[in-house]
């Protein structure tokens, strides 16, 4: 039972069994197969609202590359979200889920020329511009508008494969030549709006976005030096609250996180009588990540010569590979069997993949399982089906919302036909 909380706010357990969104999960793996990935309605709003509810002056554009799915945009849509999206692909799901162009910002670190025509086609509200040669692809797509992402040299606590607020990372410029990058765009006739910034992913502490903003308003007062007066209009401040993923995580509330990078924004902005410029947020894991879990059906289950037990599960590193991309560690529990005694010691769940670090979970605890059983691993919303793969020509599953006792497909399983459909 103690997985329970990472699981969507709607998650319960009746009869021993896991019940999300009024939906038993035995119904859901019988009715769409596994593995399947499922989103809790209330969840995805809730965390939709809370933001609002914590910046409502901001644009809140939901990190499309978290889990870009028509559906899913179309649902944040209602709830007033727009969407950050860094690819031509992204941008079309915007599209199809009726994002305005005035809710889409546009990010990436080496757009193209296509790409930026297709935004500009689409009227988006902001490019980002990552590189000082983007202006000039800006200005010659037809973009009108920019910000300039800039790192400010902020270390986060997180992987190093998701942090982007230092000096090296990949992404961004440092404060001189983002200000050379904001005259050039003047110079080329681009409105200059503002400045980007983002630190990283899956944070769990508020400090490091609180110092970013007074490095922030430096790169600012400046800027206002030697642009002559120039004054950011819009300042986009990224996205990066985390999620729990095991009962040891304890990320900050969407308020104190988001709202508190907001207060703490306009009340530096005040003290130096500088003009509220509009805000931008971006999150992506914190909207969808809680709100999705995976539910995967036991095989294999057999013990190897140094005592581990291992549970093969019908899926793995090509449905989920972020414990072999940031070492990440989820929880589990057994769908039907969710109110039983975990046995002593802990199994090692693994998916069915041609590879020996295919493991999903190294040390599970759970009741001794059994082929046919249900395992549910929560928290599994954010980058999971996004940077899913066909490795070993499996095709990737399907994802179903649900709510009110009833659930809806809102991605279809793929069929081996679709990858033979690629094939010469
Ligand atoms: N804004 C920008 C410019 C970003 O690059 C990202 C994420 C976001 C917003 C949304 O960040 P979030 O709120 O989701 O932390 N695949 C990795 C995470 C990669 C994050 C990429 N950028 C993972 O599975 O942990």
């Amino acid at each position: 039972m103690s997985a329970l909380p990472l699981f969507p706010d709607s998650a319960a357990v009746a009869d021993g069994e896991l019940v999300v969104g009024g939906v038993r999960t035995s119904a859901l793996a019988e009715r769409f197969g596994t593995p399947l990935v499922v989103y809790c309605e209330q969840t995805l709003r809730a965390r939709a609202r809370a933001y609002r509810a914590a910046a409502p002056d901001a644009l809140v554009a939901y990190g499309t590359k978290a889990f870009p799915n028509v559906a899913v945009l179309k649902l944040l849509a209602e709830e007033g979200l727009g969407a950050d999206i860094s690819s031509r692909g992204e941008l079309e799901y915007a599209l199809r889920a009726g994002i305005p162009g005035n809710r889409i910002v546009v990010h990436g670190n080496n757009k193209s020329l296509e790409e930026l025509r297709a935004c500009a086609a689409a009227g988006v509200a902001q490019v980002v511009v990552d590189a000082p040669d983007e202006v000039e692809l800006c200005a010659q797509a037809g973009i009108r508008s920019i910000l300039v992402r800039t790192t400010l040299g902020v270390d986060v606590d997180t992987h190093a494969a998701i942090a982007t607020g230092h000096h090296g990372s990949k992404f961004g410029l440092p404060p001189e030549l983002a200000m050379e990058t904001l005259a050039a765009a003047r110079a080329a006739g681009i409105e200059a709006a503002g400045l980007h910034m983002h630190l990283g992913s899956q944070l769990l502490d508020a400090a490091p976005g609180q110092e970013a903003v007074v490095g922030l308003l430096q790169v600012v007062l400046e800027a206002r030096e030697r642009l002559n007066g120039w004054t950011p209009t819009t300042i986009d401040l990224g996205g990066g609250l985390g999620i729990a993923y095991t009962g040891a995580d304890t990320p900050p509330s969407v308020d104190a996180f988001a709202g508190g990078l907001v207060r703490r924004f306009r009340q530096e902005w005040e003290t130096h009588r500088l003009p509220q410029p509009r805000l931008i947020l971006e999150p992506g894991r914190s909207i969808v990540g809680q709100a999705g879990f995976t539910l995967y059906r036991v095989g294999v289950v057999k013990a190897t010569g140094d005592g581990t037990t291992y549970v093969a599960i019908d899926g793995g590193m090509s449905d989920n590979p972020r414990p072999q991309l940031y070492g990440a560690v989820y929880e589990a529990l057994l769908a039907q069997r969710a109110d039983e005694v975990v046995a002593p010691g802990s199994f090692a769940v693994c998916g069915k993949h041609c590879e020996s670090g295919d493991v999903l979970i190294e040390e599970a605890r759970l009741p001794h399982p059994r082929r046919g059983d249900l395992l549910a691993v929560p928290a599994t919303g954010a980058y999971t089906l996004s940077m899913g793969s066909n490795y070993n020509a499996l095709p990737r599953p399907a994802a179903v919302l649900v709510g009110n006792g009833s659930a809806r497909l809102i991605r279809r399983r793929e069929t081996i036909n679709d990858l033979l459909a690629l094939e010469a």
